[in-house]
């Protein structure tokens, strides 16, 4: 790994073992892309993918009548002098001008990177697993000086980038667009991969091939939203599971976003992704910087699944922080499913008490508990317990479930407020509305403006109170609402473009503060299940509710999709009852619980309610997720055969050492007579025998190639009645003596 600037030619080169990323100073003094792909040698001097030569209608400088902006690959560009596609940032002047032209001034290159203030992002353990690239540009004319980050990583194939921007004349300035990065690369023969649903359907791969024109997908919810993830990527039109380039791109960021591709009739490509230029304003005053998210860049030659692979260790070690950090997680019961807001102690306690009997290891007490939180119109906002229900309060409660045997956890909605409440009652201007405008409500709630220290702060102390008060080991953060009439009351009209984006600063800070004072706690983030699935919130909370349909084949499609771009350690994942809340589909309990432990694992219902057999199930699931949980949350994950594609699915984990494996292969509908299906492994030791399911013994070479067969001569999967089963194949590396 490491960076070399060639001097003479004015390149950069960043590299490691798998990937190169070279730039270099263009004719006209503004930074260039060079190149971008599979390792190439550091010692190159590249020259032919910076075009020469103007065509007709093209702008050229009156110095360099060969040199043209419009045909070049640039890695931050500006609209207004030459380049008509897609700009990076804009910035408008005293004057009225949005014209601008950076150019480079100077770079450093250090050891490690710095974090960013105020917002989530990667970081390095030591120094040494990373090399940072400043570059600073500069506009003469406008007094702005842009320095854009480069951070290229030792063990993956990974380059995260930002910007900061900043004014460094006298005259105030207003950026309208600040995106974290341009990407410009030489061909278009890719296609765009994005993840998109909505609620209860969360982050279905779509694939579409690029041509002329922009393709985007954005958030302007004022969260990063369920309709389509800030995680895109952009492979060549062959590239499957298991070959071929692919690009991943994750925005560390949890609040509006654009991710843009825009293939130009010269036939290059352009890849934007960042804040979301829409109704973003953001005035800088003299000496003033705007520091831009991050992206994450990740790289693979051989495939998606590699890229996913990157990807998950990459969120794993380098964003996820703190106690939980490559930590099996804890087997939970959440009682949401099971009694809604309709509860009191005993209720509670009950539920717990056969939760400890099936072997949990979590109690976690949803919404409910606090102000008068009967049903969904009134007590967000009062963060003080609702003692009809507790009578001894969460502190008495959290005792009585600890007392158990089990750890305590509570559900909050932080950013939230019900009209119906003592804090929309004292401060009705805390909340997000426009002048003279109606107030919209999702889910009969307001949204609190969060731009505001006070609000941050008066929530900050309510939760406090409670938190230090009882002994609570997990916090479940939801967030059930999208935001409308972005507007901070009785803010000045100019910073009201700054909203969206304080907002989501606000969040940041508050998560930064109650993780700073209770630092055992580990934060589940939900926001309507998986309407807030992203790098950035990966950073504070390191699980997140994957989605709040907890159907177990719908589950297939969402946590498939879900592991394109996020590790498995960070996939909120159930059992719930049957037949299914959200679909009203009865699935078995084990088949259940073979898709939910390829997650965090726990259980969103009242084992009370279940039979008997169902519950001797639960009491095996449990002792197995104890010992599969650390493979099946920090495994290498293999996508086999996809659930959008047909009737059978398959992926499977491996362990690091190649030592043991899990298979999990699910069939959607049955058919009579049906066909035999082979699935072949991947990730296996080839020259080590395997025993399945301590039965057979088999290389890993066969498993590979070979497959194994479904039916296998496994009369209960060939006659299983029914639909929607599933088949679970542990693999034991057999010890050489
Ligand atoms: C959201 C969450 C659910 C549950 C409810 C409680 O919908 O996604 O899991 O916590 O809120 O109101």
């Amino acid at each position: 790994m490491g960076i070399i600037f060639h001097e003479k030619e004015k390149q950069f080169h960043l590299f490691n073992s798998q990937l190169s990323y070279c730039m270099g100073v263009c004719p006209d003094g503004e930074l260039g892309q060079l190149y971008f792909g599979r390792k190439i040698n550091e010692n190159q001097k590249i020259t032919y993918t910076q075009t020469k030569g103007v065509r007709p209608l093209c702008c050229n400088l009156k110095e360099d009548e060969n040199y043209t902006k419009e045909l070049s690959m640039l890695e931050y560009p500006a609209f207004g002098n030459g380049d008509f596609r897609t700009p990076a940032y804009e910035i408008k002047q005293k004057n009225g001008s949005r014209v601008t032209n950076l150019i480079y001034k100077s770079h450093s290159i250090y050891n490690g990177k710095k974090p960013l203030n105020g917002l989530p992002a990667s970081y390095t353990n030591t120094d040494d697993e990373a090399t940072t690239l400043e570059i600073l540009c500069v506009d003469e004319v406008a007094k702005v000086e842009v320095t854009l980050f480069y951070t290229v990583w030792e063990k993956y194939p990974v380059i995260c980038r930002h910007a900061s921007i900043k004014n460094a004349g006298d005259e105030e300035v207003v950026l309208t667009k600040a995106l974290s990065l341009c990407l410009d690369l030489p061909d278009v023969e890719y296609n765009w991969m994005q993840f998109e649903g909505t609620w209860g359907r969360e982050r279905y791969p779509v694939e579409r091939s690029l041509s002329n024109g922009t393709t985007q997908i954005e958030s302007m919810r004022g969260h990063s939203s369920a309709n389509y993830n800030p995680f895109v990527i952009v492979k060549r039109k062959n590239t499957d599971e298991f070959m071929g380039e692919a690009i991943g791109l994750n925005f560390v960021y949890s609040g509006n976003f654009v991710a843009q591709s825009e293939a130009d009739t010269y036939g290059k490509l352009r890849i934007l992704m960042g804040i979301n230029p829409r109704w973003f304003e953001w005035p800088l005053a003299k000496g003033e910087s705007f520091e831009t998210p991050e992206v994450i860049i990740s790289y693979s030659n051989s495939g998606l699944n590699a890229l996913s692979q990157s990807i998950h260790g990459f969120m794993n070690n380098n964003i996820v922080r703190g106690k939980y950090k490559n930590t099996p997680r804890p087997i939970l019961l959440n009682n949401w499913e099971a009694t809604e807001m309709d509860f009191d102690e005993e209720k509670i306690l009950k539920i717990a008490k056969k939760g400890k009997e099936a072997g949990v290891e979590l109690f976690v007490l949803d919404d409910g508990w606090f102000g008068k939180r009967n049903d969904d119109y009134a007590g967000l906002g009062d963060w003080f317990v609702n003692t009809k229900k507790l009578p001894e309060g969460v502190k008495g409660l959290a005792k009585k479930v600890n007392d158990l045997g089990l750890k305590f956890g509570i559900w909050i909605e932080p950013e939230m407020v019900n009209e119906d409440s003592d804090l929309y009652r004292a401060h009705p201007d805390w909340v997000l509305a426009a002048p003279d405008r109606v107030r919209s409500l999702g889910r009969h709630q307001m949204v609190l403006d969060f731009s505001k220290k006070e609000v941050v702060d008066n929530i900050f102390d309510q939760l406090y109170v409670v938190f230090a008060d009882a002994n609570i080991s997990y916090i479940k953060w939801d967030m059930n609402r999208s935001i409308t009439e972005c507007y901070s009351q009785g803010a000045a009209a100019g910073v009201q473009g700054m909203v969206y984006h304080r907002y989501i600063l606000g969040v940041y800070s508050l998560y930064e503060r109650l993780i700073k004072a209770f630092p055992d706690i580990l934060f589940e983030s939900c926001a309507s299940g998986g309407s807030r699935f992203d790098a950035g919130i990966l950073y504070y909370a390191p699980q997140a509710w994957c989605s709040d349909d907890t159907d177990a084949h719908e589950r297939i499609k969402i946590q498939y999709g879900t592991s394109y771009g996020y590790p498995l350690s960070m996939v909120g994942a159930h059992v719930s009852a049957s037949p299914n809340l959200q679909t009203g589909r009865a699935i078995a309990i084990g088949d259940r619980a073979n898709i939910a432990c390829f997650g965090t694992f726990g259980y969103e219902l009242d084992l009370n309610e279940i039979s008997e057999a169902d519950f001797v199930e639960v009491k095996e699931q449990i002792k197995f997720m104890k010992e599969y949980r650390e493979l099946l949350q920090y495994g290498d994950l293999y996508r086999l055969e996809s659930p959008f594609e047909k009737n059978i699915s398959a992926w499977m984990v491996v362990s690091k050492d190649k030592s043991t494996a899990l298979v999990a292969v699910y069939k959607n509908l049955k058919s009579p007579n049906e066909g035999i299906v082979r699935i072949r492994l991947k990730g296996l030791d080839p020259d080590a025998v395997y025993t399945v399911d301590e039965k057979k013994e088999l290389y890993g070479d066969i498993l590979m190639e070979g497959g194994i067969q479904v039916p296998d001569g496994d009369k209960e999967w060939f006659f299983a009645d029914g639909d929607f089963t599933s088949r679970m194949y542990i693999l034991k590396k057999n010890v050489t003596k």
